[in-house]
Formats: structure tokens, C-alpha cells, sequence
């Protein structure tokens, strides 16, 4: 998987993808993270990439050209949209984007490479996003001071479904959000901590017990902070009878 992330502020989004699990699958060659620094294709003297907005209002906006040109680059340099290649998706951050999700995480590791582009200030030309951008995507319903942030967010999430960048590939699989289930709660040393105990069945040995257990807490857990997500989770008849006895689900 290869990120190539267009921003203003590269040094911000390298300093916060080479550290821990990231950083490691970079080095390992699972991953490449290269930044495009817009200003480098500012046309004019100055340097500038932002303009006032035509008709007024508050702030600046980014222009087309710098950001097309930065785009135009990084498309030629991988062969985007080549007779051997089909055009690669383009990822604007934007609060106005449908809001991230596992599944669009996991739709997102299948591709070779990924674009991501970062607005600042009030945003950017409207032309240039209808030029090049196959994707808006918001981070969630607020509203935050760039796009590098859900950049980072966004290539942590893929790059960790990556295949070899977790160390244990069955640990991607059993967590939040599988089959829209929270995970189970998790003990490790000392058995007991300030009074506290761990439950026992984990000490039990009893390896199907275990995975009944964990399955359980995964559903009461949903129910008891995300009941949205439950609703869309797949039970088992079994399951269902369980969590009716349990209260039901809501
Ligand atoms: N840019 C500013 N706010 C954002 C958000 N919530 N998600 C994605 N990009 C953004």
C-alpha cells in the first residue's frame, strides 16, 4: 500500500505516521507514505497557494492550480489512469464526506496506491475537487482546522489491515467492529488487581467456554454503548433468545 498525501504541512503528517506499528511497516517496505508539499507547485513569486473566495465571505481558500499540479504529478510519477492502470482513488477530507467506517477501511486496503488530499483554511476550489477527487470523507461530525489529521486517521485505519503489518494477522480480525460487535474485555497479570478479579472462566483453561464468554461480553457491550450497532450485528438464534433473557435489546 502506497499513501501519497497532499498537504501544506507535510512535515505534521510524516512526524505522525514513522513512529510505533506505522513506522515499523514503512521501514519493513509494507507501507510507503510520501508527502506532496502543494506550496512546492505554487505558480507565482510569493509562493501562495490560498486566495480570497470570489463573492466574499470569511477566509482564504486554497486555488486550483497548485493543488492539480501536485495532484498531476504524483498521477504520472504511479501511473494513475494508464492502458495498465485504472484511475487511482482520490480521498478528500472533508467534514462534508461520508463519514469513515471499518468497512470503507477495509474497501480502501484493497488498492495499490491512495491519494489524500488535505484542504486548509476554508477549503479548496471547487473545480479542481470536481477534477480529480473519486472520494469525500469526513472523520466524523465536527469540524477540524485541516485535512491532515483525517489523513493520518484514515491511513492508521488501512494500514493496519495491511497483510504482515500487524505481527499476528488473526488480530485484525477479532475486534471492535467485526461483524458490528464491540470487543470483550481483556485481563492480563496479576490475576488480582486492587481487589479486583479477573473472571475466572478466563483462568479456566476451558478454551469453548472462553469463546462463549467472549462472544457474550462483545454483545452485552455493544448493547450497553453502541445499541446501533447491534442492531445491524448478525446473532444467532441462540444469541438472541440469550440477550432477551439478558433484557432484550434495547
Ligand atoms: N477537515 C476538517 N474537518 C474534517 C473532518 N471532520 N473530517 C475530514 N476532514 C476534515
Amino acid at each position: 500500500m502506497n499513501f501519497h498525501i497532499l498537504t501544506l504541512f507535510p512535515e505534521m503528517v510524516q512526524n505522525g505516521l514513522n513512529t510505533s506499528i506505522i513506522g515499523r511497516a514503512v521501514n519493513a517496505g509494507l507501507l510507503s507514505v510520501e508527502t506532496v508539499n502543494i506550496r512546492d507547485y505554487a505558480f507565482n513569486k510569493h509562493q501562495s497557494v490560498d486566495d480570497y473566495p470570489y463573492g466574499g465571505g470569511a477566509g482564504m481558500l486554497m486555488q486550483a492550480e497548485p493543488v492539480y499540479l501536485a495532484y498531476e504529478a504524483v498521477a504520472k510519477r504511479i501511473g494513475s489512469r494508464t492502458a495498465e492502470k485504472k484511475k487511482t482513488r482520490v480521498v478528500y477530507l472533508s467534514p462534508q464526506g461520508d463519514v469513515f467506517t471499518q468497512k470503507m477501511a477495509e474497501e480502501l486496503a484493497a488498492e495499490e496506491d491512495l491519494i489524500l488530499l488535505c484542504g486548509h483554511y476554508e477549503g479548496i476550489d471547487e473545480r479542481v475537487l470536481e477534477e480529480i477527487v473519486t472520494d469525500y470523507v469526513s472523520i466524523g461530525d465536527y469540524v477540524l482546522t485541516g485535512g491532515e489529521l483525517p489523513a493520518m486517521v484514515i491511513a492508521d485505519a488501512v494500514s493496519r489491515l495491511v497483510p504482515g503489518v500487524l505481527h499476528n494477522d488473526v488480530s485484525a480480525e477479532f475486534e471492535s467492529f467485526q461483524d458490528n460487535l464491540l470487543e470483550y474485555p481483556q485481563y492480563s497479570r496479576p490475576e488480582e488487581w486492587r481487589g479486583k478479579k479477573v473472571p475466572p472462566v478466563l483462568l479456566s483453561g476451558h478454551h469453548a467456554n472462553i469463546e462463549k464468554w467472549r462472544r457474550q461480553q462483545s454483545i452485552l457491550r455493544t448493547k450497553e454503548r453502541r445499541p446501533d450497532l447491534l442492531e445491524r450485528s448478525r446473532l444467532t438464534e441462540e444469541e438472541r433468545r440469550w440477550l432477551e433473557e439478558e433484557g432484550g435489546l434495547v
